[in-house]
């Protein structure tokens, strides 16, 4: 292994740009490849942020190059396809959310993963963002005590509608479920999940979820994919406990309210955050042991929470998840 881990990426769109951005600017990495279905948008990538080969198969790539990582930005029903040819070749992955489509997608992943040498990153990226770890951290401080909800609210802004055929459930309200796995941990016992949408049958709409395990912290949880402008309201999440509450308005503050009541100025770097994630992936593969910030256990826990969020819009009534 040379000084630099040697990564490749497959998917050079929005958020693969991202990536290949933020690795272009890593002093740890090297990208030897970027695979896009698309070529137009593999070579721009390249083109901008530098890239040694370029391909429009992803496989392919992997098995040519052999890089030392592959971060897989594709769109999600791609995800375990190219993730679990990588995991053959002993290769580790970083897999952009949602890791899976479904709970039962999400088994295949953990079965090549278990099959193989190697182990899954999940990309979430707001493990690594300082200002959610400082707020994850006091929302399980002895302040707020035993936690009894959380409630968190994920607004975009409606081209998403138009750009993904994926749910806003699997996009956009899986952040929210896995900071809610991270801050109350997996719901415990049989898990009664109830979900509303409206308007129904369209993406362009808000949800409304509640997720309620036998004992533990209820979570309520909302997304709309509706407001016209990019300007949408800013993501908030709120944690009540026995104590006290905190809460994060990543437009820059975190409120806490309680014994120890205070007002956190903060803010939320996007950018850092994902270039955290890269260290702790190349930290990873450099010492060939899987992940701790995230695991794809956790990852494939939220999967089952939204697809029971999925089957209750689906069946209009609750659901209920086994433990
Ligand atoms: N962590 C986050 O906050 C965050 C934010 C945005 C997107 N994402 C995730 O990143 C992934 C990509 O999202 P996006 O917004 O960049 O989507 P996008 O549609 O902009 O880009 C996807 C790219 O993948 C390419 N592609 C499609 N199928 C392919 C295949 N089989 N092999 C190679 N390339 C293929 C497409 O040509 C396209 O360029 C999704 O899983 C999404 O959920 C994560």
């Amino acid at each position: 292994m040379g000084d630099r881990v040697r990564l490749a990426v497959a998917g050079a769109g929005a958020f693969g740009r991202e990536h290949i951005r933020m690795l272009a600017a890593s002093p740890d990495v090297e990208i030897v490849g970027i695979a896009d279905a698309n070529r137009t948008a593999a070579e721009a990538a390249a083109s901008d942020f530098g890239a040694t080969e370029i391909t429009t198969d992803a496989n392919e790539m992997t098995s040519r190059l052999r890089p030392e990582g592959l971060i897989v930005a594709t769109p999600g029903p791609t995800h375990v396809a190219i993730a679990g040819h990588a995991l053959g070749l002993g290769i580790p992955v970083l897999v952009e959310k949602p890791v899976a489509m479904t709970p039962a997608d999400a088994t295949a992943l953990v079965e090549a993963e278990g099959a193989s040498a190697s182990f899954v990153m999940p990309g979430h990226v707001l493990r690594f963002s300082e200002p959610h770890r400082r707020f994850v951290e006091i929302a399980r401080s002895d302040d707020i005590g035993p936690i009894l909800s959380v409630t968190a609210r994920r607004h975009r802004d409606d081209s998403h509608a138009v750009r993904y055929a994926e749910d806003p459930v699997v996009m956009t309200m899986i952040h929210d479920i896995d900071l809610a796995i991270w801050i109350a941990g997996r719901p415990v016992g049989p898990t009664r999940v109830a979900a509303s949408r409206r308007p129904q049958g369209t993406s362009r709409s808000e949800t409304l979820a509640t997720v309620q395990g036998e004992t533990g912290a209820i979570w309520r949880l909302a997304t709309a994919w509706v407001f016209t402008t990019e300007s949408c309201p800013s993501d908030r999440i709120e944690v009540v406990g026995e104590r006290g509450s905190v809460e994060l308005d990543v437009d820059g503050r975190i409120s806490v309210f309680g014994v120890n009541s205070r007002t956190i100025d903060v803010t939320v770097d996007y950018d850092a955050a994902l270039a955290t994630e890269h260290s702790h992936f190349v930290d990873c593969i450099r010492s060939g042991k899987p992940p701790t910030a995230v695991t794809l256990g956790e990852a494939v826990a939220g999967l089952s929470v939204a697809g029971a969020v999925l089957a209750s819009l689906e069946g209009g009534g609750a659901t209920v998840v086994a433990d």
